[in-house]
């Protein structure tokens, strides 16, 4: 049965719905205050080229914020990124945090608030060494419907030398406020689209079928499920479908509500390996490329109320065989058939990313169905290895 007890509060204000990016600085003003913000943004220079981050600062300037744009955030973001952006924060006496951007730049924001606020080097936080006791005041703007983190505790950063990346986890990662307009991921390239479209339905996937599962996560994770089975296919035919783009990020706030209820599991460790020694790999990419290995050896062992659960919300029959190949399916949909192969990554490295999945993130084993060993991970990595 699911399990029927939960723990539940996400303290931030969400302002969801088209057009209210221009509404930043009056939104700021109402709910979170402050004088100057740190604008966290990526740094590939789309926020500028599509007029987001214009838009953003012509509002905050109008409701008497000053700010500094920070626009140095890029895929799979490293400790050495999060600690300039708390230098220049600190140089500058900016009281306010703004992520705008993937889940990467909101992770790097909420990691600067964090670290500088706690007066704490990143390195420990990121090592879990430190737990972070205050916050600067955060708002979260995503510009893509994947990683959910405007509404989750999370923080994901990587150590290059330490070949981690894993989550800073913390409940003062909350965002104060975040603000969800469609209108920005309608620029989101064609594979970005597919990748965090993925990365938000595999949030739902594990967070559903996992041991920490509940009863809330499921009413999160079967909307989610539902609704990207249902527009990810419209999306790919047009990704400048408003409808797509407004129900699909929805669905990836409501997936971020569930791993924030029970975590995700053995995909996202063994992603994290891969992108901690691949950083050009984008974390949805990876997360698709696995779920072949995860289809064929975790999904035989989920326990039959939460299979009955994950057939209703992808619409088939609760049988293994149908809920294969409907996974499969999104797979193809999205256009991201792909192996471990076609991402850089070599046949002698798979030990070595299980080993570094399990050192740092076996708590996701043990989450996942079966509570999967090192022999299990590394045949979802060999059986991923082609597309
Ligand atoms: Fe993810």
């Amino acid at each position: 049965m699911i399990n029927h007890s939960f723990q539940y509060l996400i303290p931030t204000k969400i302002y969801f719905g088209r057009g209210l990016l221009g509404r930043i600085g009056e939104l700021a003003r109402k709910h979170v205050g402050g004088n100057k913000a740190l604008i966290v943004t990526t740094a590939g220079g789309s926020m500028k080229k599509y007029g987001y981050l214009d838009k953003v600062t012509s509002s905050l300037r109008e409701h008497g914020y000053e700010y500094v744009v920070f626009a140095r955030v890029s895929t799979n973001p490293t400790i050495d990124v999060v600690e300039e952006g708390v230098r220049v924060f600190g140089d500058n006496s900016c009281d306010l945090i703004i992520g705008l951007g993937g889940g990467s730049a909101i992770d790097v924001a909420k990691a600067i608030s964090l670290a500088y606020a706690s007066n704490t080097s990143v390195k420990d936080l990121v090592h879990g060494k430190v737990k972070p006791k205050l916050a600067v005041p955060l708002i979260a703007v995503p510009t893509t419907h994947g990683t959910g983190t405007e509404v989750d505790k999370y923080a994901v950063i990587t150590d290059p030398e330490a070949k981690l990346k894993a989550g800073i986890v913390s409940p003062k990662a909350y965002p104060v406020l975040s603000i969800l307009d469609p209108e920005t991921t309608i620029t989101l390239p064609k594979k970005l689209s597919a990748g965090t479209t993925m990365d938000a339905f595999i949030h739902s996937l594990e967070s559903m079928v996992s041991y920490s599962s509940n009863i809330m996560t499921a009413m999160y994770a079967s909307k989610s499920i539902e609704t990207i089975v249902e527009y990810a296919p419209k999306l790919m035919s047009n990704l400048r479908d408003i409808e797509s783009r407004t129900m699909l990020l929805w669905a990836s706030m409501l997936a971020g509500i569930a791993i924030d209820l029970s975590r995700t599991g053995i995909l996202h460790a063994l992603e994290h390996a891969v992108s901690a020694y691949h950083p050009e790999v984008h974390h949805g990419v990876g997360l698709a490329v696995l779920l072949k290995g995860w289809v064929k050896h975790i999904l035989p062992l989920i326990e039959e109320d939460k299979l009955n659960l994950l057939a209703r919300a992808l619409g088939v029959k609760p049988r293994i065989s149908e809920v294969a190949e409907k996974i499969l399916w999104l797979r193809k949909v999205l256009e991201l058939e792909l192996g471990l192969r076609d991402l850089g990554v070599s046949r002698s490295e798979l030990k070595t990313l299980v080993d570094n999945a399990y050192k740092y993130l076996s708590v996701l084993a043990e989450n996942t169905p079966g509570k999967p060993g090192k022999d299990i991970a590394l045949k979802i990595l060999e059986e991923s290895y082609e597309p």
